[in-house]
């Protein structure tokens, strides 16, 4: 998705500018630029491709300016080329965009009428021109203007060499944020584009229009009445924001887990009395007769909700429904005042998930979202939050988001049976003590990386393959194929593993792998026979099993013992084997692990 980095200050704009949005390119893009002020006139610079093109051509042609702005575009209107890359100029002024006009057509169509030329396909070239044609003598008021044509989705960032002492930014439905240096300012899509310089940020809502100078931010709405944004303090270090040693984000996000679920669940909940602190939802679910749940999300996210209905409904007996988020918000979800919606989103910024959730609220649902970005659009609109502690998670294949959300979500499923009264406060330590051990367990699966990397080798080279699962673990099949097709470009097929002989039996033969998530659990005996029926047909069969169950290896080619824990928490253990697996796999085939071709960290267009 595109990003956005825009300073002003003492600093040479230009390094700020490629530094950031290297820190962004795990966004995922296809073309980038700058523009800088300097010697009274901006320079732009643009180049398709990967950020060190746009490097080397700012080695041949070196600027020195101290303000400018900075984008990676990802194609949306028009193909990938030098034209359409941003920022997009209108004789003096330039625009950087994230998101989609969309009465961009007519606009253009206006301005051809006046006499503008349009060089790219794009539809930002559109708000360029539209807002210099509005320009008498003040940028903000030009921007302004041009906002109230606009219809669509966006985050701006616009320099003018007529006012090259400010930048004015800009959003609506796409997330910008503002950080606040001493004697220089920054604007970013994501925080870690400028981390390394501050750690107060100021979350623009929709809307709002920032004049940016050196010294000051001022917050305007539409109308140009003056607002007030609190500004946040960040805790992330920008270390935790690099790579730390890893060959990868994503290996690094891996190894992650155990600390980030332990700072996920910290301070929650008491060992001693079983009891769940969720506080902030006590006046959201305990005084509303919440009836039943919507669980809505996307991708990993949206397997993440698959596990925390098994735990809803497991322990807090409250009926729950799983939408994937561009399906129900087009479809007719039944909503009421006493439905409770749960939003799942890493980055709290997905636009399907954010439009399910506007519906719902809408409709009067309860709203919450479980969410690893502070400050996200979705928390800031949702009735309530939970957070995951998880960090900036920069693989676009997410790891340690998915794990600690389902951490959050086994903890939330818990403080609902208390609520309920449908578990009682034995059970509940009992099963605390098990979510407190999980860390550890996880570190021992940690060990077993060189063992997946040789499974890897062995298998990285096999075209198609199946993974299966039941019951609380069928989610686990679904992220495990996931995570194969989405960075090594294997195709992969995730099934409850009951269903196999209803059709994908089909497809096995010796050149099919069939992953089974076959750990103790109250349907082993089941898998066990659906292994059975794999090997009957001459399939392959990988497993995950514990040592108490290992009758069954002798018939797997070859399997990973990974520690018991309860059935319900052993989705934790499978999913690392899992996401190893698909790790060493497309590292081993050389892929770009971190940012795979045609994917995106944030999907902030529908
Ligand atoms: O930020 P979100 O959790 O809302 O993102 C949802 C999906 O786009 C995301 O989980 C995607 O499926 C990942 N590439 C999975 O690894």
């Amino acid at each position: 998705m595109c990003g956005i980095v825009s300073y002003i200050g003492n600093k040479n704009a230009a390094d700020v500018l490629i530094e950031g949005l290297t820190k962004l390119e795990y966004r995922g893009y296809d073309s980038a630029g700058i523009a800088v002020f300097e010697n009274n006139k901006v320079e732009v610079i643009r180049s398709v491709g990967k950020l060190f093109n746009l490097k080397e051509k700012l080695s041949n042609n070196k600027l020195f300016g101290n303000i400018g702005i900075g984008h990676t575009r990802w194609a949306t209107h028009g193909k990938p080329s030098f034209e359409n890359a941003h920022p997009h100029y209108s004789d003096g002024l330039v625009v950087v965009h994230n998101g989609i006009i969309e009465n961009y057509v007519e606009i253009k169509q206006n301005l051809l009428k006046k006499n503008y030329e349009f060089s790219s396909e794009t539809d930002t070239e559109v708000i360029a021109h539209l807002i210099h044609s509005l320009y008498s003598n003040d940028i903000f008021k030009a921007v302004k203007k041009a906002l109230k044509i606009i219809k669509g989705s966006y985050a701006i960032s616009v320099l003018s060499e007529k006012e090259p002492d400010k930048l004015i930014v800009a959003r609506n439905d796409s997330p910008l944020v503002i950080g606040k240096g001493d004697n220089e300012n920054f604007a970013a899509s994501d925080i870690p584009a400028v981390l390394q310089y501050t750690r107060d940020f100021i979350f623009l809502e929709d809307g709002d229009i920032a004049v940016i100078t050196q010294s000051n931010i001022n917050i305007y709405d539409i109308n140009g009445n003056k607002i007030k944004r609190e500004v946040k303090h960040i805790d992330w270090n920008p270390v935790m924001a690099e790579k730390a040693g890893y060959k990868h984000f994503m290996q690094k996000e891996i190894y992650e887990q155990p600390r980030a679920i332990t700072d996920t669940i910290r301070g929650k909940y008491s060992i001693e009395t079983g009891n769940i602190y969720f506080e902030e939802f006590n006046d959201i679910i305990k005084n509303n007769n919440i009836e039943k749940i919507h669980i809505v999300a996307c991708g990993t996210s949206w397997h993440a909700g698959l596990i925390g209905k098994f735990y809803i409904e497991k322990f807090a007996k409250i009926p729950v429904e799983v939408a994937i988020a561009s399906e129900y918000r087009y479809g007719t979800p039944l909503i009421s005042d006493k439905t409770l919606f749960l939003a799942i989103s890493q980055s709290g910024e997905t636009a399907d998930t954010l439009a399910a959730l506007r519906i719902a609220k809408k409709n009067n649902a309860k709203t919450i979202t479980l969410c690893n970005v502070v400050g996200s659009t979705m928390t800031r609109e949702a009735d309530g939050t939970i957070h995951t502690h998880a960090g900036p998670e920069i693989g676009v294949a997410s790891t340690k988001a998915f794990t600690t959300q389902v951490a959050a979500l086994f903890l939330f499923a818990l403080y609902l049976s208390e609520i309920n009264n449908k578990l009682d406060a034995e059970k509940r330590k009992y099963y605390l003590n098990e979510l407190i051990l999980l860390p550890e367990k996880i570190e021992e699966v940690l060990e077993y990386d060189n063992e997946i990397e040789k499974l890897a080798k062995k298998y990285k080279d096999y075209s198609d393959f199946l993974f299966l699962g039941r019951n609380v673990n069928y989610p686990v099949a679904l992220e495990g194929a996931l995570k194969l097709k989405e960075i090594s470009y294997i195709h992969a097929e995730g099934y409850p593993a009951g269903e196999m002989k209803h059709g994908p039996i089909a497809l096995i033969d010796k050149s099919m792998p069939v992953f089974v998530i076959a750990t103790n659990s109250s349907v082993f005996d089941k898998v066990a026979a659906n292994i059975e029926e794999v090997k009957a047909r001459d399939g392959i069969v990988i497993a995950t099993l514990n040592k108490s169950n290992q009758d069954i290896k002798e018939i797997c080619d070859d399997f990973i013992t990974v520690p018991e824990t309860v059935e319900e928490l052993s989705v934790f253990t499978n999913v690392v084997v899992t996401q190893f697996f698909a790790y060493h796999c497309a590292s081993l085939l050389g892929l770009d692990v971190d940012q795979p071709r045609n994917l995106a960290k944030s999907v902030t267009v529908e």
